[in-house]
């Protein structure tokens, strides 16, 4: 909040000095130092109001999280653990597409999106000291507690000094591609518990934006919750019968809280959870959200829960909990065969530049 309020505060004063210039604008006497200025700070203007995204370095993300006393939160007796912003809770223990992200992302230049308090991005730097890895969330608090469960690891010696460079965090919304400068930057761009916070048209803009964002041949990793699930089987009825009906997203409800099972959620889970619009995911919406962006699905299915061995009193139902998709961005041949060709002028030239230097000598 303190970073909006921030921006906000930098908007108000650019838009106040930017007014004030255009009441005393005067076309004869303008230089073109002045005119230089009134051009820049209505370009600065103009930023500040779409620019919401931030990037922190670790040592920056560090001081926010000392600056605002924030501290790594405390897991709930079902091990799960809370976020700032009501968008569901993180747990320690990894699904399957996680792992398969995770064992993926060696070597590579990867981003994680809502990645929350950086257990996956941890687990990715003990893993690999190449992997370079971005982690995002829409709520800045929660990559400054992420920056500093990292210190942790590294005075606890089991992450060491260097896996500082590995990192970097970027605090944004996927729904919006201007939060997001690394266009086909990524090798692999994890999608873990967010897509379901999206309504349909948001969804289709975050899938492009992370098309966008991978290489050709990159991948995209994917866990959302489906409708079987405990706390919300009230909507199951609701849900079949818009599959039956052929309703085009069947998932979609407007809110979430209307849904709860009070008998397996306590009082205290039920404050956690955003009355806001929620979209449960299935297979076939999830692959067809993804195919019509471009992408080549590689797997997607319904799967059991990974945390508690699959056995949640207020989550396990029937084993179908989560869906998992793997989809990679084609390589374009096209771009394969552009690449190919401007390889081979490279070539020719060098060559013709080593007969040259050649025949000086000669
Ligand atoms: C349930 S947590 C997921 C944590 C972790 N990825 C996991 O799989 O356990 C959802 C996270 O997504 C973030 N989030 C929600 N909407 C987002 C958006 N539009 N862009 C980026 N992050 C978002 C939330 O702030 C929250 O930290």
């Amino acid at each position: 909040m303190e970073y909006f309020l921030k921006k906000d505060y930098l908007t108000v004063i650019s838009f106040i000095v930017w007014f004030r210039m255009i009441a005393n604008y005067n076309h004869k006497s303008e230089t073109r130092i002045i005119g230089k200025i009134r051009f820049l700070s209505l370009f600065f203007l103009v930023s500040l109001f779409f620019l919401h995204a931030e990037t922190f370095t670790y040592d920056h993300a560090l001081a926010e999280c000392d600056k605002l006393d924030l501290h790594p939160q405390i897991p709930e007796s079902d091990g799960r653990t809370h976020t700032l912003n009501k968008k569901g809770a993180v747990t320690a223990l990894f699904d399957y597409a996680i792992q398969a992200f995770i064992e993926f992302s060696a070597w590579k230049e990867v981003l994680e999106i809502g990645g929350t308090y950086g257990d996956v991005m941890l687990a990715a730097l003990k893993q690999n000291k190449e992997t370079k890895y971005t982690l995002n969330d829409i709520e800045p608090r929660h990559l400054f507690i992420a920056a500093k469960k990292l210190q942790k690891k590294i005075q606890n010696k089991e992450l060491s000094e260097d896996s500082i460079k590995q990192v970097n965090f970027l605090q944004g919304d996927i729904t919006k591609p201007e939060d997001f400068k690394d266009m086909g930057h990524y090798d692999a761009i994890l999608v873990g518990r967010v897509l379901h916070f999206l309504n349909p048209k948001e969804m289709k803009i975050a899938i492009q934006n992370i098309y966008n964002l991978l290489k050709p041949g990159g991948r995209v990793f994917v866990v959302a919750i489906t409708p079987y699930v405990k706390r919300y089987e009230k909507f199951i009825p609701i849900y079949k019968k818009r599959v039956e009906d052929g309703i085009e997203n069947p998932g979609y409800v407007e809110s979430l809280l209307e849904y709860v099972n009070s008998d397996v959620t306590t009082p205290e889970q039920i404050k956690n959870i955003s009355p806001e619009p929620f979209f449960f995911l299935d297979d076939n919406v999830l692959e067809k959200f993804f195919e019509s962006q471009g992408f080549k699905v590689i797997e997607c299915k319904m799967m059991p829960l990974a945390y508690n061995a699959g056995k949640s009193i207020s989550w396990t139902l029937d084993g179908r909990e989560n869906v998992i998709l793997i989809a990679e961005k084609p390589i374009d041949q096209k771009q394969n065969d552009a690449d190919k060709n401007l390889v081979d002028l490279c070539n020719t030239f060098f060559a013709f530049l080593k007969d040259k230097f050649q025949n000086l000598f000669k």
